[in-house]
């Protein structure tokens, strides 16, 4: 049996940037305090014209040029956001239609772990011969459902979409171990009740005062659900516990499982959540922080997204090489965690497939 690779990356960022400047309007905090507690200096907020569907569009567009792939000859689309655009149809299926690909397409929702929860779900399916192409998506637009009163969770979080083409490479190279676990006692630590079938949409309600001070073109993001809060919240000192754990967790057990030393690895790319996570997870890793890839300053913490656009990031900017060792690790609501350890191969030949 082949291996499976990450041929081509891709992101979708929103155009509107709002800088901790921004936040300082109408919100009482401060960007010395947003710098220091978590690294974050601005995040991408969607406009009214931009989706999920745009901004994976845009993702999936490039991931599937730099793999040398037509949307036509992929037969999987794996879909991971906590914020999807309607309820019913999937995400996975508006893509397919888009791209004019074919096969099975599906959405999960795993938080923050999503994209490793996707890619997971992919690797096995094209191991099991379901799927020979498939296109991996996280895809976020949190900004709709943060309350923007609350600065322990609006300041944090941002919109974007990140995509990987998978396809076969030979056995050894591209995923070569992979970790997924959830603890479902922690299922309140991150949770929006708003848009369920249990509070659902129908149900909104006029603006929330204050939101007139918000900056163009932030006032479209603010409903309310009369009296129920349908906003996301967290416990962020709980998760910032649980966070590290499980992230050095994750990579120590993929390591193991692959029979490599940490030392081995040339780059982590983990769930971009806050800069102080990373930086503890490093020093009880006994790796220097540089082993952990970064770009939380300029996007916050987008979720399902994260890790793909970090990569995509990441690959653009030269810090990975055919042959490298990389580890992708996430955590999040649910709770769940989970990683991939890869040996990077170059994406541009495809097995059995079309080339760029
Ligand atoms: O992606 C899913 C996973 N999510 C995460 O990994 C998030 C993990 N958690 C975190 O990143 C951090 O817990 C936060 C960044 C969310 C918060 O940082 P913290 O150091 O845990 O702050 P805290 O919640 O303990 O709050 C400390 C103080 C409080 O004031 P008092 O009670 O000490 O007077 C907060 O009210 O900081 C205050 N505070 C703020 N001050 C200015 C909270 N948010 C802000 C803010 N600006 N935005």
């Amino acid at each position: 049996m082949g291996g499976i690779a990450i041929k081509g990356c891709g992101k979708g960022i929103p155009r509107y940037s709002l800088h901790n400047r921004d936040l300082e309007e109408f919100l009482d905090t401060s960007h010395d305090w947003i710098v220091s507690r978590t690294g974050i200096e601005e995040r991408r907020v969607a406009a009214p014209d931009e989706d999920n569907v745009s901004l994976s569009l845009l993702a999936c567009g490039q991931a599937l040029e730099r793999a040398g792939v037509e949307g036509r000859d992929v037969d999987l689309i794996v879909v991971a956001t906590a914020t999807p655009d309607r309820m019913v149809p999937s995400l996975a299926c508006t893509l397919q239609r888009e791209l004019g690909s074919r096969g099975p397409a599906l959405d999960i929702n795993a938080g923050c772990s999503g994209f490793i929860y996707a890619l997971a779900i992919a690797f096995h399916l094209m191991r099991g011969g379901i799927a020979t192409r498939a296109l991996v998506v996280g895809t976020e637009t949190l900004t709709r459902i943060v309350d923007w009163r609350d600065r322990s969770t609006c300041v944090i979080f941002g919109d974007g979409a990140g995509a990987a083409l998978l396809a076969p490479c030979p056995e050894g190279e591209g995923i070569i171990a992979a970790s997924l676990d959830a603890l479902g006692e922690g299922d309140g630590l991150i949770r929006a009740e708003g848009g369920g079938a249990r509070m659902m949409a129908s149900l909104a309600g006029g603006l929330v005062p204050g939101n007139h001070l918000l900056p163009s073109p932030l006032p479209h993001l603010h409903r309310t659900w009369n009296g129920i809060d349908p906003f996301l919240r967290m416990d962020g000192k709980e998760v910032f516990k649980f966070a590290v754990n499980k992230l050095c967790a994750t990579v120590k057990e993929l390591c193991s499982a692959a029979g490599v030393g940490t030392e081995e690895v040339s780059l982590i790319i983990p769930h971009q959540a806050n800069l102080r996570i990373l930086a503890a997870a490093a020093e009880r890793l006994g790796v220097p922080k540089e082993s952990f890839f970064t770009n939380i300053q300029r996007y916050g913490n987008t979720s399902a997204a994260s890790i793909p656009i970090a990569l995509e990031e990441a690959l653009r900017a030269g810090m990975i090489r055919e042959g490298d060792l990389v580890i992708l690790a996430g955590f999040g609501a649910g709770m769940t965690w989970g990683g991939a350890l890869l040996r990077w191969q170059d994406g541009q030949a495809i097995e059995g497939g079309r080339t760029a």
